[in-house]
């Protein structure tokens, strides 16, 4: 039997990459002479797109495919698919969610350690000779203080654990209260900014969250806040962001993800109060192993009429 015609929306890995081509036809324009004019006369054939978090798939692109059934994401945040237009056409949309859940939340308690530790400052302190010089300065708890965790899904659960673990009081902000867990509702972001003492951002991206951390909601943090972003960078303002660092209205940022990746503003690695991350909180050799696996099962039971193992839509 022929194999099924796929797109990739870019680049992934090789291994990722072989295991694909061995069940389909994975059509990659970018490696011909004219991407364009390739696309053009594979798109008849092309029943689905393989694609990530950052790639996504916009309504151009599904235009342009009249057989597309499915687009399967290799991770587990879908803003950057036009999901209207998916589903006007009838397009099935799958993610991957569970497998990447504790690598990011493990990567959001250590970017919020590293940041209320000045982890990156000690390890700079050592290497640089400034040690024999004198201590670096002091540093910040966890145990005993407040974290607001705004977005209360799987990962932000899995967050809230973990700071328990370090001896950290919860509160936590979702579409609404939920009814198996003791930790505090707050329902706004500014009310979570301002009765916590760190801030974690776990909620998805999109048009609903964007920007919902500004100005206000820092400032509500305060001089001894830290805020720590491991889901997409539009949820906050960044322009704002950064204003509140180099003002002190906010003591400091973890960061995986940022408004331009990978070209992000140049400012945050200038500022002394942020520890950067490279998009990578489900960057393990086994969680990205386990997504690629998901994203690759639900695009083989949909080729096998099969129902889809995690849909979206
Ligand atoms: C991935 C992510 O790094 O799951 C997501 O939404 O952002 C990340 O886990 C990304 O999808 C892979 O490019």
């Amino acid at each position: 039997m022929r194999k099924p015609e796929i797109l990739l929306a870019g680049p992934f890995s090789e291994a990722e990459t072989a295991a694909l081509e061995e069940d389909y036809i994975a059509h990659q324009p970018w490696l011909q002479s004219n991407p364009e004019a390739y696309l053009s006369d594979v798109a008849p054939h092309i029943r689905a797109i393989a694609t990530t978090g950052a790639l996504g798939a916009s309504r151009e692109l599904m235009q342009r495919l009249p057989a597309l059934e499915l687009v399967a994401t290799f991770g587990v945040g879908v803003d950057a698919i036009d999901l209207d237009y998916a589903r006007s056409r009838g397009v099935r949309v799958t993610n991957t969610p569970d497998v990447l859940t504790n690598d990011v939340a493990d990567l959001a308690i250590g970017l919020l350690l590293a940041v209320s530790r000045k982890i990156a400052l000690g390890d700079r302190w050592v290497r640089d000779g400034r040690w024999p010089k004198g201590p670096m300065p002091l540093t910040t708890s966890l145990a005993g203080k407040t974290l607001g965790i705004l977005g209360f899904g799987r990962i932000g659960r899995a967050i809230a654990s973990r700071a328990e673990a370090f001896g950290m009081d919860i509160l936590y902000t979702a579409r609404s209260p939920r009814t198996d867990v003791d930790y505090g509702f707050r329902p706004t972001a500014i009310e979570l900014a301002r009765d916590c003492d760190s801030l974690v951002i776990s909620a998805a991206g999109g048009p609903q969250t964007r920007g919902i951390v500004d100005g206000p909601v820092l400032k509500a943090l305060g001089p001894q806040g830290f805020v720590v972003n491991i889901a997409r960078g539009s949820l906050i303002d960044e322009p704002a962001l950064i204003s509140a660092l180099m003002a002190g209205d906010i003591a400091g940022a973890g960061l995986d993800v940022f408004w331009d990746e990978p070209q992000i503003n140049p400012t945050f690695a200038d500022l002394a109060n942020t520890v950067l991350q490279p998009h990578a909180g489900s960057g393990t050799h086994e969680t990205r192993a386990a997504i690629g696996r998901l994203m690759r099962a639900n695009l083989a039971a949909h080729f096998a009429g099969e129902p889809l193992i995690t849909p979206f839509i």
